[in-house]
C-alpha cells in the first residue's frame, strides 16, 4: 500500500498555535494513555515499513463504497481497547468557512480563535480579523495511511479519540491533539473495521448530499479464502 504516513504531519509553526489555542481556550484534550502510546508506536513501525499490517485486509466492496478494511480470516481477534492506528493525513488550520470540500478530511478541533502574532506564524494569506474562527483539518487525500480507507457506520466498531502525545518513552514526537483510531468492542476475523464519521454536528454526509450505505461490521465480511460476504438480512444490520 502506497499510504505510509504514521502518523499526521503538521509543520511545528501550525502545532505551536494549536497547542497555544487549546490552552488559552481551555479545551481539555485527554493524554493518550501509557498503553496507547506504546500501540501508536508499534503501528507506526509496520505502516512505515509495509503500508497495510499483515493482520489487516484491503478490500473492494460493491458500487461506489469503495475500499474498506477488514480483519484478516486467520488474525487474532482485536481487543475492545486496542489501539488501530492514529488517523494520518495533512494538518492545516484554516477558516471556519473554507476547506472541508475533501471526503479524507477530519475537523479534528473547532471554534479557534488566533490572535495577531499567530497570524503571522501562521503566513496566513489573508487579513487578520480578531473575530474570524478556525478549524484543524486533518486531511489524508494525499497523504495519509490505511486508516483513510475505514468506512462509516453508525454502529462502528472502532471509535475516533482526540488526544494528546505527551513526551514519551516511546520515541513518539508529542503533538498536542491527534486523532487515534481505538477499537470500542471485539473485532473479529473477518469483519469490517468501521467508525462513525459524525457527531452531533452531522457535518459529513449533509455535506456530501448523500445517505451513507447502513452497515455493521458483520454486512461485508472477508471469509477464510478471503473472498468477500455480504450478509442479508437481520444479521446484516
Ligand atoms: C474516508 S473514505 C473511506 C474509504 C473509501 N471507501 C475509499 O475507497 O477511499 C470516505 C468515502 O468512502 C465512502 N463511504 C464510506 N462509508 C460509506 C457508507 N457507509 N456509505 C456510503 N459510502 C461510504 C464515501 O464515498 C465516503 O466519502
Amino acid at each position: 500500500m502506497k499510504y505510509r504516513l504514521a502518523r499526521q504531519q503538521s509543520c511545528p509553526e501550525t502545532d505551536k498555535v494549536i497547542a497555544n489555542v487549546i490552552k488559552r481556550q481551555k479545551i481539555a484534550i485527554p493524554r493518550a494513555s501509557e498503553k496507547v502510546l506504546k500501540e501508536i508506536a508499534q503501528v507506526s513501525k509496520l505502516i512505515e515499513k509495509e503500508g497495510l499490517p499483515s493482520y489487516l485486509v484491503c478490500k473492494k466492496l460493491p458500487g461506489e463504497l469503495g475500499r474498506g478494511i477488514f480483519l484478516h480470516p486467520e488474525a487474532k481477534p482485536i481487543k475492545r481497547g486496542q489501539t488501530i492506528a492514529p488517523y494520518s493525513g495533512v494538518i492545516s488550520l484554516i477558516p471556519q468557512n473554507e476547506g472541508g470540500d475533501s471526503n479524507y478530511a477530519f475537523s479534528s478541533l473547532n471554534d479557534l480563535r488566533i490572535n495577531k502574532e499567530e497570524h503571522e506564524l501562521l503566513n496566513s494569506k489573508q487579513r487578520f480579523h480578531p473575530r474570524r474562527l478556525y478549524w484543524v483539518s486533518l486531511d489524508a487525500e494525499k497523504r495519509g495511511n490505511f486508516t483513510r480507507f475505514i468506512n462509516h457506520s453508525s454502529k462502528p466498531n472502532v471509535d475516533a479519540h482526540l488526544l494528546r502525545i505527551p513526551k514519551n518513552s516511546h520515541g513518539l514526537h508529542p503533538s498536542p491533539a491527534e486523532i487515534i483510531y481505538i477499537a470500542n468492542r471485539t473485532i473479529h476475523p473477518g469483519e469490517q473495521l468501521l467508525v462513525c464519521y459524525e457527531d452531533e454536528d452531522k457535518s459529513y454526509w449533509g455535506a456530501l448530499k448523500i445517505k451513507p450505505f447502513p452497515m455493521t461490521p458483520k454486512t461485508f465480511t472477508i471469509d477464510p479464502s478471503g473472498n468477500l460476504k455480504k450478509q442479508t438480512g437481520r444479521n446484516a444490520l
